[in-house]
């Protein structure tokens, strides 16, 4: 394994696009802030979608141009058109994502078009971002399962993230959007595509609505990933991915991979502070066990 990991926290855009309690702009804008002082280099910020699609993050612009930057965090933001490629950069984004699926029933139901539709709309966007010195992610949903199409082929799921690299996407992150991996699929996911796409430039990105999502991060690990996206407080899901459930909790991840003796540069006390108060203002208990364990000791 690799002697260091770089987490890219997804709670403020995974996390808060699925949740039913609506939070103030405000408490979007201190999230942000809260976890750029916790020794995180990467933080989804928000996302540029169609707010008629996902009105939970309507307020992208404004949580973006509130936030403080701090120097050397990196703030991605979803991407997934020219248009919300226009609204980012118009309040200063300098890296997006852009994102798709490894299976065709999904991604009509997410972002209403083909795979290869999908991958044709990135294409001026990509065009852009280049000229415009715009780092680009890339995300594959469904890379172990479908809610709609059920299994999903290791060949469909590398065909569209070698696509994504091709096109340009420095990184391009394997999600498993549904959360019914366990690590054996994982690993085998995680090869197939390291086949064709080196592995340095490969991110791994689950949701544990079975419980699997921390052992199926260390399966990946031990073939060599050395990035891992995760949401504070376990938040997360697709609206558009029936049963999808939150992300694994960062407070978890980073607890796991310091026990192993691997560096993140968190600080883990910190990090589920902020978790736990995310749950209060959701109403509700954090969903890391590390950050439920942490308070009481
Ligand atoms: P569409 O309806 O086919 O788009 O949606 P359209 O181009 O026909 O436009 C329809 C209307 O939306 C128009 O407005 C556009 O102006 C507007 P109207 O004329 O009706 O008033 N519109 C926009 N407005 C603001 N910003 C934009 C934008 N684009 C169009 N960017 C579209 C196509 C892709 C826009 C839509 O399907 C969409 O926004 N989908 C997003 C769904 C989504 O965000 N899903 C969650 C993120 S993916 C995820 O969570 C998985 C991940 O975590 C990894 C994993 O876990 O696997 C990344
Ligand atoms: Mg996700």
């Amino acid at each position: 394994m690799k002697s260091s990991v770089r987490i890219v926290e997804v709670g403020p855009r995974d996390g808060l696009q699925n949740e039913k309690a609506t939070i103030a702009t405000a408490d979007k804008i201190e999230l942000i802030d809260r976890l750029s002082g916790t020794g995180l280099r990467s933080i989804e910020a928000t996302s540029f979608v169609s707010p008629k699609w996902v009105p939970q993050l309507a307020d992208a612009a404004e949580v973006f141009t509130g936030i403080h930057r701090a120097p050397g965090v990196r703030y991605p933001v979803l991407v997934p058109n020219e248009q919300g490629y226009e609204r980012a950069r118009a309040v200063g984004v300098d890296e997006i994502a852009v994102f798709t699926a490894a299976s065709e029933a999904f991604n009509r139901r997410n972002i209403n078009a083909s795979i290869d539709e999908s991958l044709q709309r990135f294409a001026p966007v990509m065009e852009r971002a280049r000229a415009d010195g715009v780092a680009v992610r890339g995300y594959v949903s469904t890379v172990l399962g479908c809610p709609y199409q059920g299994e999903v082929p290791l060949s469909d799921v590398v065909r569209v993230a070698r696509a994504l690299h091709d096109m340009g996407c420095y990184e391009v992150s394997l999600g498993d959007t549904i959360g019914v991996g366990t690590p054996g699929k994982a690993r085998a996911m995680l090869l197939a595509v390291a086949s064709e796409v080196p592995v340095n430039a490969l991110a791994v990105h689950f949701h544990d609505t079975y419980g699997q999502a921390l052992a199926n991060v260390l399966a990946c690990l031990e073939e060599g990933a050395a990035v891992v996206d995760a949401a504070v407080s376990g938040t997360g899901g697709c609206p558009y991915a029936k049963g999808a459930s939150g992300n694994v909790a960062t407070e978890d991840v980073v607890y796991m991979l310091h026990g192993l003796g691997i560096e993140t540069g968190i600080d883990l006390a910190r990090l589920a502070d902020t978790g736990r108060w995310l749950a209060s203002k959701l109403g509700r208990e954090t969903g890391s066990k590390v950050g439920k364990a942490l308070a009481t000791t």
